[in-house]
């Protein structure tokens, strides 16, 4: 299955997304984690990002789209994957479009994880992310059994750079301007569908996956 993940920072594209993962056995591809590695390892292309996404601009197109290209080809997108925050706006969705069909390929579907504004800021102020294995706590919502420590393997939690308020008020608006405005693009396609966000990520799942098997059959 090809799987374009929508919805605005917070929505829970990542969460979902870790769970997909185990039950369709494809890759999660998430342009924000490649970049974010990308400035941690202080490479030239992670210092180029990290000025756009410490104002909670995107990336020049340029930049994601060789990303994306290059990861698709690896082995471990044969049977399909999740893209997680891209495409984010009509050129790149447009591209990913050419750069499929140039491999014979298209993809399943698009499912938009839909929360209304104001949960978001929450929900964004109070992520935790594990360090290691990369799963995502929220002191409001889901709080790690001790301060700091990853649940999962120990690992040690940070809060991401661009989780400022400031920061999450520009992502939203880039959201609403450049990324919304897929919605209708795959609407158009015929291959969108959506989820409410909103309420406990187990049932948001199994919704979740409802929704993929009647696309998908
Ligand atoms: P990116 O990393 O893609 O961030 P984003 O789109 O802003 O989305 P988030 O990761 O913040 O939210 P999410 O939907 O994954 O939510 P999560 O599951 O973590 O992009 C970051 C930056 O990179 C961009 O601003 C841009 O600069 C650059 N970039 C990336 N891709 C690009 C592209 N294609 N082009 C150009 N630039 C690009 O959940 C959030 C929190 O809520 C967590 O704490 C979680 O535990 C909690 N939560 C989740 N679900 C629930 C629930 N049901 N109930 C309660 N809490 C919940
Ligand atoms: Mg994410």
């Amino acid at each position: 299955m090809r799987l374009v993940l929508l919805g605005a920072p917070g929505a829970g594209k990542g969460t979902q997304a870790k769970k997909l993962i185990e039950k369709y056995q494809i890759p999660q591809i998430s342009t924000g984690d490649i970049l974010r590695k990308a400035v941690a390892d202080g490479t030239p292309l992670g210092k180029e990002a990290k000025s756009y996404m410490d104002k909670g601009e995107l990336v020049p197109d340029s930049v994601v789209i060789g990303l994306v290209k290059e990861r698709l080809s690896q082995d471990d997108c044969t049977n399909g994957y999740i893209l997680d925050g891209f495409p984010r706006n009509t050129a790149q969705a447009e591209t990913l479009d050419s750069v499929l069909a140039d491999m014979n390929a298209s993809l399943d579907v698009a499912l938009s994880v839909d929360v209304d504004m104001d949960i978001l800021m929450k929900r964004l102020t109070g992520r935790r992310t594990c360090k290691s294995c990369g799963q995502m706590f929220n002191v409001h919502f889901s709080a790690p059994k001790k301060e700091g420590i990853c649940d999962k393997c120990d690992g040690e939690l940070y809060q991401r750079d661009d989780d400022q308020e400031e920061t999450i008020k520009k992502r939203l608006d880039v959201y609403e301007e450049q990324t919304a405005p897929l919605i209708d693009y795959y609407s158009n396609k015929g291959i969108l569908t959506s989820v409410n966000g909103v309420g406990n990520m187990e049932d948001i799942f199994k919704e979740v996956i409802a929704k993929l098997d009647t696309v998908t059959k």
